[in-house]
């Protein structure tokens, strides 16, 4: 699928067929992930992928009942811990960017799991705790989101965006560009 067809494609997918993703396709998104930039080239996100049905219902149990993504957890065939020690990147001016440097990685994974007609859900509300001694991850690493990995049920309709013109400054703050 072509670049800009992915990230049209691209929506936060909470229903999933049973299908299982091959091992070649769950290497490709994890390669993209791979490419993404980060603080000084220290690559501080890692993946941990779930796909036992025991463990995997180790990431159900995590997710906040009422969170929307909780059953998606469930349906489909994987799921995906995005993890990071804070240590391993950099911060400037207060900001921590541990948190930017996983988050492209994960956004590479989404983007090239939707070129692939793979589905994935950015949860960000779940048991940190409870996921970091069920799997057994260390003391200092974050569990900055995780995601559930697998075929749509249907491919659905990407949701509303503001206008570029609400989003975008030209020149100067305020400026719209046009002359
Ligand atoms: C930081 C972050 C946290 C999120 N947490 C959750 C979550 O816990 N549960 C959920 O169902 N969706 C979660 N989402 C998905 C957003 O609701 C979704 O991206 C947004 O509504 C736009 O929809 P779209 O991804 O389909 O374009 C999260 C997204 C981000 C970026």
């Amino acid at each position: 699928m072509e670049f800009f067809e992915a990230v049209e494609k691209r929506v936060s997918v909470r229903r999933y067929r049973p299908d299982p993703v091959s091992r070649e396709d769950l290497l490709r998104v994890l390669a993209a992930a791979r490419r993404a930039p980060s603080w000084e080239n220290l690559q501080c996100a890692r993946f941990l992928v779930v796909t036992d049905p025991g463990k995997k219902n180790a990431v159900f149990e995590a997710v906040h009942e009422g969170n929307p993504a909780k059953k998606a957890v469930a349906a489909a065939p994987a799921a995906v811990l995005l993890c990071a020690d804070p240590a391993d990147s950099g911060s400037r001016a207060g900001l921590d960017y541990f948190l930017v440097d996983a988050g492209i990685a994960f956004e590479h994974l989404f983007l090239a799991a939707a070129a692939l007609g793979l589905g994935t859900c950015w949860v960000g509300v779940f048991d940190e705790a409870a996921l970091k001694k069920a799997f057994g991850i260390p003391e200092g690493t974050r569990v900055v989101a995780l995601t559930p990995l697998g075929y749509p049920e249907k491919q659905s309709s990407p949701r509303p965006r503001k206008e570029l013109s609400e989003l975008v400054h030209f020149e100067t703050w305020g400026g719209t560009g046009k002359k």
